[in-house]
């Protein structure tokens, strides 16, 4: 038998575990559209395969993400190209590619799909995974980022997600960036001996990340690492301190995290991720941030942004629970042999006045199609024999509770009866 691939997913109706089944998906995807577009944000849907120099240049070639998990192939003409591992760097292309920078530069893009990361499979981690994203291209300030981090508290509340917090550090600009990252460099090579293997590389590749490395014996050297506030510039610390008053005035409450540096490059300023304890190892459900410079580093006018994304799938984890995925049609209707026509002709008229309606085609006898009806998790049944065809009357029978009330084969009255 030929099976999905490693860490890829089947998301269907009724699956196993309650969080690949589409219903959860729907609610998920259905609720950040209405969120997004409420913000003003327009959807997008960009390739999912791209240059594989397009990710090597923004998330960075040093970073786990392009040194370690993309999956690259060379096509027919020799190309080097790749699954998107995300959906920032393919935002960006977008938009120069179609002259944005020039013609509209303030741009509110939402997108959601698939990405692709060669990690090691486990729960809340998957090699083929979903997330819902955004990005706002060409605003500069503080109220672009307060803006974002309050719709994205929108989203969860929406979600009647309750339990995370809010993650906030900053990076600062370039200049005090690079002077941090030399700090921090002199530090950990006073503590080697101490980092573990991976870390000891970081110091030389990409020392910030040393600051995140979930080992024990890490953790307690960076716990006396320098702070990065501390490098940052008197504009950078502003801004920053800003944007906290900011979110506060709103009543939104974040937690300054000196260990947050996120895995890619392209960051610049404020970085951000949501975190739950619900999710084991995987506790981040969005991370995001400034990228001031991505644009200009492939070759636009200077452009400041800032964006998130989430995983759908750990969303996806965190809901589960919560929905009542027991929800079928508000009426099953069960017709007998030869009254599929009247059977059709009753759901188009019911649905048009909004009822979900599901016509039995088994079948099978009445007693079979009864029990799908309850198995689906219908509201009611309605039986349509010849009987109930002649004399235009029926009997809707509530599954949960087994009432049954006698009413007319119409639209509008089984609707009203639906409604009391
Ligand atoms: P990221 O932190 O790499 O950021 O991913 C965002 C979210 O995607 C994570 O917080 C997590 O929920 C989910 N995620 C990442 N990897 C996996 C995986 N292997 N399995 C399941 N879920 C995963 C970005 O991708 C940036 N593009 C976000 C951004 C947009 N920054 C600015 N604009």
């Amino acid at each position: 038998m030929i099976t999905a691939v490693k860490g890829m997913n089947d998301i269907r109706p009724g699956a196993t575990e309650a969080f690949l089944d589409t219903r959860v998906w729907d609610t998920i995807f259905a609720t950040a559209a209405e969120v997004f577009e409420s913000y003003g944000y327009a959807h997008v849907l960009l390739p999912v395969v791209e240059e594989t120099a397009l990710f090597a240049r923004a998330v960075g070639e040093e970073t786990d993400i392009v040194s370690k998990e993309m999956y690259t192939f060379e096509d027919r003409g020799g190309r080097s190209l790749c699954l998107r591992p995300e959906g920032t760097a393919g935002a960006v292309r977008a938009y120069l590619e179609h002259n944005l920078s020039r013609t509209n530069a303030l741009q509110r893009w939402w997108y959601g799909g698939p990405m692709y990361r060669a990690e090691r499979p486990q729960k809340g981690r998957y090699r083929q995974f979903y997330q819902i994203g955004a990005e706002l291209l060409g605003a500069p300030g503080v109220p672009a980022e307060v803006e974002m981090l309050l719709m994205l508290n929108t989203l969860m509340q929406r979600l009647g997600l309750q339990d995370f917090s809010i993650n906030v550090n900053s990076l600062g600009d370039a200049p005090s960036r690079e002077a941090y990252r030399k700090t921090l460099q002199e530090y950990c090579l006073q503590h080697e001996a101490a980092l573990c293997e991976s870390c000891k590389r970081r110091i030389h590749t990409n020392p910030l990340r040393v600051l995140d490395c979930k080992r024990e014996s890490c953790g307690a050297v960076v716990e006396n690492a320098p702070d990065i506030l501390n490098s940052l510039s008197t504009e950078a610390m502003a801004h920053f301190e800003q944007m906290q008053t900011m979110l506060a005035a709103r009543g939104l409450k974040v937690q300054r995290d000196r260990r947050l540096v996120r895995g890619l490059d392209y960051y610049t300023g404020l970085i951000f991720e949501f975190t739950t304890t619900a999710l084991g190892a995987q506790s981040a459900i969005l991370g995001g941030g400034r990228y001031d410079n991505l644009v200009s580093e492939f070759g636009g006018p200077p452009t400041p942004a800032v964006g998130f994304a989430a995983g759908v799938e750990r969303l996806a984890l965190l809901l589960a629970e919560r929905l009542n995925l027991q929800q079928g049609p508000q009426i099953y209707l069960a017709p007998v042999a030869g009254a599929h026509t009247a059977a059709f002709v009753l759901a188009d008229a019911l649905r048009s006045v909004g009822v979900q309606v599901e016509v039995d085609v088994s079948e099978k006898a009445l007693k079979h199609q009864i029990k799908r009806a309850d198995k689906l998790g219908a509201e009611h049944v309605l039986v349509l024999g010849d009987t109930e065809i002649t004399s235009q009357q029926g009997k809707l029978k509530h599954l949960k509770t087994g009432n049954e009330v006698a009413v007319a084969l119409d639209a509008t009255a089984l609707k009203n009866t639906l409604l009391k």
